[in-house]
């Protein structure tokens, strides 16, 4: 919650109460709720530091690998990224520039350096919009904290190849090419999925960087052709957009991860928030904020959604409430709901709180040396493709630290 947001809420709850002669109640309740806000800040210091154990253990058979942590395989072993490239590469040196930033302790920074380097050459490729997740996530968390020149660079080079996947004709950065592999025989011409909002963040920070407009002025392009066309009435959005790529004209609105091209895929729907709450960021342009509001009233009042917060896989799956939960989608989501309540004139504290009190317990987050150390249990890759189901992934935890880093920056 902003200071601003708990001040305002001080005041008038102050004046209330002392206008109608029950101070002694007034005190109860800030006392209660101040109380609640301890406990609460303790479990998450202590959700952060069974973070580090379970990141620490993980780092050891990284290292003794020299690969990247991504999920579980089938049979139980750790199943690491591929080397030639990998659209979650970059979350776990992320999550390990998170650890350095916790605990100042340059082990994390060394081991997230060494990562990250195993993909850097990764920068030109061209054949991938997932440019913005992998080297944002690493070397942008990398060159924040510690303002290597060269982790500049790396940036400025991947958002040069991402930006080759933009055409103005249909105003997108293209996500999939589609002369190869599962993706051709789905007929697309040009499919933007939702995901793509969050490649979003390298371009505006390479503007920044450079000084040169035109990686933001893609990424605002982008924004609002997605915004116009991505999104239903009830403000949930496809996962797939196809496009004519002569004429920009809206081919068909599908699914790919989802369970049908009309539903509501989970992860699609925390992107969407996550990417259009950092398209306010770096441009304070109120069609963002607004477009964030939207998408997060969806998300914490939909109904099928459990008590707990953390949502089914997909929010219109035919089973639920049989049907598998995704913690990445609620992961992502309380990181990007911490930012938005910074910006919104709307409280989201209740949630953010629910969904970081449910992760930390024990029903979602591992025990010391389980779950072959990843720090969060019960997500979901891909059910259609039959990939990753009920299992930890890299990004889960990475959104995960992330909030919780967000957090503990709110109470300090
Ligand atoms: N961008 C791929 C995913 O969210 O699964």
């Amino acid at each position: 919650m902003s200071v601003l947001k708990v001040l305002s809420y001080v005041v008038v709850v102050s004046l209330f109460y002392s206008c109608n002669g029950v101070v002694s109640q007034k005190s109860n309740e800030i006392a209660i709720e101040t109380k609640t806000e301890v406990r609460e800040e303790q479990q998450f210091e202590h959700a952060l530091k069974i973070a580090e154990r379970q990141l620490k253990l993980q780092l050891k058979e990284a290292e003794k690998a020299n690969k990247i942590p991504r999920t579980i395989s089938k049979d139980g072993t750790i199943h690491w990224t591929n080397p030639k490239f990998d659209w979650t590469e970059g979350f776990y040196p992320g999550s390990l520039w998170y650890m350095y930033e916790y605990t100042n302790d340059e082990t994390w920074k060394n081991a997230a350096e060494k990562f990250q380097s195993l993909f850097e050459n990764h920068k030109y490729k061209t054949n991938s919009h997932d440019l913005g997740f992998i080297f944002n996530c690493s070397y942008g968390n990398g060159y924040r904290l510690t303002k290597n020149e060269s982790f500049k660079d790396i940036m400025v080079t991947s958002a040069d190849s991402l930006l080759t996947r933009f055409n103005p004709n249909v105003g997108c950065i293209k996500s999939w090419d589609v002369d190869y592999g599962w993706q051709k025989k789905r007929g697309w011409m040009y499919p933007v999925i939702i995901d793509n909002m969050m490649n979003l963040e390298l371009l505006f920070k390479v503007s920044e960087f450079t000084g040169d407009s035109k990686y933001k002025e893609a990424a605002i392009i982008h924004a609002n052709t997605t915004l116009k066309n991505h999104f239903r009435e009830d403000d949930s959005s496809f996962h797939v957009i196809d496009y004519n790529p002569e004429t920009g004209e809206v081919r068909s609105g599908q699914t790919a991860q989802g369970f049908s091209h009309g539903s509501s895929w989970a992860r699609g729907q925390a992107w969407g928030l996550y990417g259009y709450t950092v398209c306010y960021r770096y441009t304070k342009n109120d069609i963002y904020l607004k477009q964030a509001e939207k998408i997060a009233n969806y998300i914490v009042n939909y109904k099928s959604t459990p008590e707990d917060g953390i949502p089914y896989w997909d929010y219109n799956a035919p089973n639920i409430p049989n049907e598998p939960r995704d913690v990445s989608a609620a992961a992502i989501t309380a990181s990007a709901l911490l930012e938005l309540d910074g910006y919104s004139s709307l409280s989201y504290k209740s949630n953010i709180d629910k969904i970081i009190n449910t992760l930390s317990s024990g029903k979602y987050t591992a025990k010391i040396g389980d779950n072959k150390n990843f720090i969060l249990k019960h997500s979901v890759g891909s059910i259609p493709h039959g990939a990753e189901i009920d299992v930890p992934l890299n990004y889960a935890d990475y959104y995960y630290v992330e909030a919780l880093l967000r957090y503990q920056a709110l109470k300090h």
